[in-house]
């Protein structure tokens, strides 16, 4: 019987092992957990999403509080489009993120860095330009173009010295998004290096609509697997999305995948970014406790545990801290679902806003608990401690347990 060890992802001239742990951000994804998927021969992701704000609670900068003391007149403002990001500001946040993991990397593997691109930052081109850029500089193995895919991103880095040589990939839900996406990048001469096929069952943002739950990752698969064949094309696919054992992952790699990407099961390690406190609640998700809402600004589905603290939260935007999700024209959809309840409810102290979230403000404080379908079989992965608590689990134990298992085993921990 085959384990994922009988397979390697073939990835700008090394053999890996074919297991990537996906970019979660905001800071899930540790520069820790990534870390130990390249120490171990995968492939691991770090995030830039809130960049800025990951880098004061690691760094000890001070980009949030300087951003907020420069455009503080306008908080009581619902016209945004005078908050800017300071560009300077936004390529050192990230070079700092990336270039201090890049330095502690040891191993075999990759680290990449998940772009989202729906994170417009109010001037959309230009902020993704910096962030893709910034990160090339810093050393990383390469990108992974994620939610809100923008057509034109390899256009924006191709006079980047690091263009032909980083790898790049895209996700995709769709056979139709990738035929997109290769259409528009023709010109830049430059095929994405790997694609990552994102199913209906995964964590984050869905790239469905609210009919998400008709689609089906093995048939999404079997569309790009034919299509790729037709037109002559070898781009590894890695496939994502409620793939939950190590024999889940096998049966995408004898079909065509030449890696699988996985999140859900790492949320519950000690790397994982969340804290202590939540990892707890993702273990005791129940199955008719998880669910799919349109509360994320950014317009897509996005799947969480349905007791999250960002459900319903009536904060106000603080979008002359963070503003990442600031549209073109410095507008959210939270800000005007915000006003809508302050005007409704003119005299009440506090409001709860229930058709969207301030996404910024919630996943900087771990309030969104994003998952995959499958988080409520997390329990199953870890043993119950005398005091109720689960045992947090290592990402080596959860990286070796996709590698090496059989028979839809999952291994416990010592
Ligand atoms: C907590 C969490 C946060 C996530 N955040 C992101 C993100 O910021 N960007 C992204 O492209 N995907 C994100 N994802 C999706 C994962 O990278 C991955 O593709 C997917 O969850 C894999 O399915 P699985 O969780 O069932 O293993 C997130 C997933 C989880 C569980």
């Amino acid at each position: 019987m085959k384990c994922v060890d009988d397979f390697r992802l073939r990835l700008g001239g090394k053999e890996l092992v074919p297991i990537v742990i996906g970019g979660m951000g905001v800071d899930i994804s540790t520069a820790e957990l990534a870390l130990e998927a390249a120490r171990l021969g995968g492939v691991g992701h770090i995030s830039d999403a809130m960049i800025n704000t990951v880098t004061d609670r690691h760094f000890d900068t001070k980009f949030v509080k300087e951003k907020l003391k420069k455009y503080k007149f306008n908080v009581a403002n619902s016209d945004k489009s005078v908050v800017q990001f300071n560009l300077g500001e936004l390529a050192e946040a990230t070079k700092l993120h990336v270039g201090r993991t890049m330095e502690r990397k040891r191993g075999e593997g990759l680290i990449l860095v998940n772009c989202m691109e729906k994170l417009t930052m109010n001037a959309p081109r230009e902020t993704l330009r910096v962030r893709l850029e910034a990160a090339l500089d810093a050393g990383i193995d390469g990108i992974t173009l994620a939610a809100g895919l923008h057509l034109g991103s390899f256009a924006l880095i191709e006079n980047h010295p690091r263009f032909r040589d980083a790898r790049l990939g895209i996700i995709v839900s769709s056979l139709r998004a990738l035929q997109l996406f290769i259409k528009k990048s023709a010109r830049t001469n430059r095929l994405p290096d790997y694609i990552v096929i994102e199913g209906p069952l995964a964590g984050g943002h869905l790239g469905f609509g609210a009919d998400w739950a008709k689609y089906d990752l093995a048939t999404i698969v079997a569309e790009i697997v034919q299509y790729l064949r037709a037109e002559n094309l070898d781009i590894p696919l890695i496939t994502a999305g409620g793939i939950f054992t190590g024999s889940d992952a096998v049966k995408f790699l004898e079909n065509g995948a030449s890696a699988v990407q996985v999140a859900t099961r790492f949320t519950v390690t000690r790397e994982c970014g969340l804290p202590a406190e939540v990892k707890q609640k993702y273990f005791q998700a129940d199955e008719d406790g998880i669910e799919v809402n349109m509360v994320s600004p950014t317009g897509y589905p996005m799947r969480m545990l349905s007791n999250s603290p960002a459900i319903g939260a009536g904060t106000h935007p603080n979008c002359e801290s963070y503003g990442y999700l600031l549209d073109a024209s410095g507008s959210c959809s939270y800000i005007i679902a915000y006003n809508r309840e302050v005007e409704a409810h003119p005299d009440a102290k506090r409001i709860s806003v229930m058709s969207k979230t301030c996404l910024c403000t919630q996943m900087r404080n771990f309030d969104v608990w994003t998952c995959g379908h499958y988080a409520y079989r997390l329990k199953d992965t870890s043993r119950k401690l005398k005091d109720g608590a689960y045992q947090l689990l290592t990402a080596e134990h959860v990286f070796k347990d996709y590698q090496f298992s059989t028979d839809g085993k999952i291994a416990l921990p010592e």
